[in-house]
């Protein structure tokens, strides 16, 4: 696993965002680079420098087809809490050339939430799977909506909430943990670590232990994220305030080996 400490959070944004338009730009097989994506306040600044480069004629999204790690059960698309709602308004809608008919993102109004998630797995396959999935984590290291003990070979299906990310989440729903929906429906662990390459973003001092735990403890179901210890090509970007439980040997490791990506 490789981890790439920066200093704040826009340049790890930068970092990442610069890591996904070289992917997608260095793309030139006759078929779609299909890219995994998340929601969060983690990959806001990402998705703007996304924009940017796009906008600017330095990265096309025409071949670009993508799927979304997660959404919540019951909202609909036009909730203002809705994933599908976040990704238009802080990514697609500002996106020159993305093609509606390549964006995937799970229907939280299904009514048969199974078909839904059986059926979203196949059309990743369908693709050959995913090029490469960025995705966030929660403070108790969850990865997309997969709590503590998910199974690490877990596919996408419907995924019940814990209290503490409702908790968590409740400041986008008037802080009111209630508010939030109990259930979501979920890319499992299993599906994220398919992926060719995987990117996870973890900034803050909120997330301190949740690094620590991705990076240095045993792979274990209670820290979902220790999964991407067995994937052949994961990378975590961070900033230096998520970086406070890791250990002097490790963190002085990783600022060595990836000195050249420091920005
Ligand atoms: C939610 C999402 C996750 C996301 C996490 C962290 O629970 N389901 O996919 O990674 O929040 O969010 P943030 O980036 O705001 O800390």
């Amino acid at each position: 696993m490789r981890v790439v400490i920066q200093e704040n959070y826009e340049k790890m944004c930068k970092w990442a965002a610069d890591y996904i338009a070289a992917k997608i730009n260095a793309h030139k097989e006759d078929r779609p680079f299909v890219l995994g994506l998340p929601t969060g306040s983690s990959p806001i600044g990402v998705y703007k420098e996304l924009v940017r480069k796009n906008r600017a004629g330095e990265l096309s999204f025409s071949n670009v087809v993508t799927f979304n790690m997660d959404e919540y059960l019951g909202l609909p698309r036009e909730h203002d809490q809705s994933y599908w709602y976040f990704m238009h308004d802080n990514l697609f809608d500002h996106l020159t050339d993305m093609k509606p008919e390549n964006i995937n993102i799970l229907n939280g109004m299904t009514d048969d939430p199974e078909a839904e998630c059986a059926a979203y797995e196949a059309k990743i396959a369908s693709y050959g799977g995913i090029d490469l999935f960025m995705g966030g984590i929660g403070v108790d290291g969850h990865l997309a909506f997969n709590e503590p003990f998910t199974s690490l070979s877990s596919r996408t299906g419907v995924r019940a909430l814990t209290t503490d990310t409702r908790i968590v989440n409740s400041r986008f729903f008037g802080n009111d943990p209630e508010k939030v929906p109990a259930y979501a429906l979920s890319v499992g662990i299993g599906t994220v670590t398919d992926s060719k390459e995987v990117l996870v973003l973890i900034n803050g001092h909120n997330k301190a232990r949740a690094l620590a735990a991705t990076v240095e403890g045993g792979v274990s179901q209670k820290w979902t994220c220790s999964a991407l210890q067995l994937h052949p090509a994961a990378i975590i970007a961070c900033d230096e305030a998520a970086c406070g439980e890791l250990t002097v040997d490790a963190y002085k490791y990783f600022l060595d080996i990836e000195k050249e990506e420091r920005l």
